[in-house]
């Protein structure tokens, strides 16, 4: 017999092909971004890729298309979903851009490197008696170049974990990358941000509103997201 999980993964399907998503195509990306530096090591962050996999399920749920474009989680794709795994913020870029002709929505979860070694090593680095120093290269930030793009979505929505003054730095990002929603999340606090289950979120819109959300499961935070995002795309 097939794991419960997947069962329910197909239920939900079945029940969702007539949602309101129905037709339209979503990318999501989720995870964290690993940036090589040599054959055993790189660089990443805490992303879990929850709250991610959440949002496309929850895209899902509502009769959506879904191509979830993913970092290393550890995570089971949501039954049905499209998956691309991709590595570096390099390759999420390419393959974002790969798959947004034809999409009504993207929805960039994932917590991209903002930079990479500058170079690769092609063997592993033996350490000297010296403490060494890394160089670092700025990688290319996928919500602008998405912003630039001939196919740009509908909605695009993007996300913004801070540890400090969480919304006017979400404000900023929201105007500075031309989103149409962007999900401010306090990593902060011990019961949201990576790797925990719930998450606490403030949605802030163009128009200067806000919602602000109580403490609730990754789940409930994606099906509030996509409601928002069914308005979005209504308009
Ligand atoms: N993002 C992106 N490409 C990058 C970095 C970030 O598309 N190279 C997206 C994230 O997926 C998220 C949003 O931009 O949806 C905000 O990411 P965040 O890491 O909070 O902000 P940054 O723009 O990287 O700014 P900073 O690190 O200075 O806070």
């Amino acid at each position: 017999m097939s794991e419960p999980l997947t069962i329910l993964g197909h239920i939900r399907q079945l029940i969702g092909r007539e949602g309101v998503l129905k037709g339209r195509k979503v990318v999501v990306t989720a995870g964290a971004t690993q940036e090589t530096l040599d054959p055993v090591r790189y660089l990443t962050n805490r992303s879990s890729g929850k709250q991610g996999y959440a949002l496309a399920q929850a895209a899902l749920d509502q009769g959506a298309e879904v191509v979830l474009v993913s970092g290393p989680t550890g995570l089971d794709a949501p039954i049905g979903v499209e998956l691309v795994n991709v590595r570096s913020a390099e390759q999420m870029l390419d393959a974002v851009l790969e798959h947004i002709p034809g999409a009504d929505a993207l929805l960039i979860a994932a917590a991209v490197a903002d930079f990479r070694p500058a170079d690769v090593s092609e063997h592993k680095i033996k350490k000297g008696d010296e403490a060494t120093q890394l160089s670092l290269a700025r990688t290319q930030d996928i919500l602008i170049e998405v912003s630039k793009h001939k196919e740009k979505p509908k909605a695009v929505v993007g996300f913004a974990a801070e540890s400090h003054d969480l919304i006017a730095n979400a404000e900023k990002k929201l105007k500075a990358k031309g989103l149409d929603m962007i999900v401010a999340n306090d990593i902060s606090a011990p019961d949201a941000g990576f790797a925990v289950d719930t998450n606490r979120v403030t949605l802030l819109f163009p128009d200067g509103s806000k919602q602000e959300l109580p403490l609730s499961s990754k789940a409930e935070v994606a099906a509030m997201v996509i409601e928002q995002l069914v308005e979005i795309l209504g308009k």
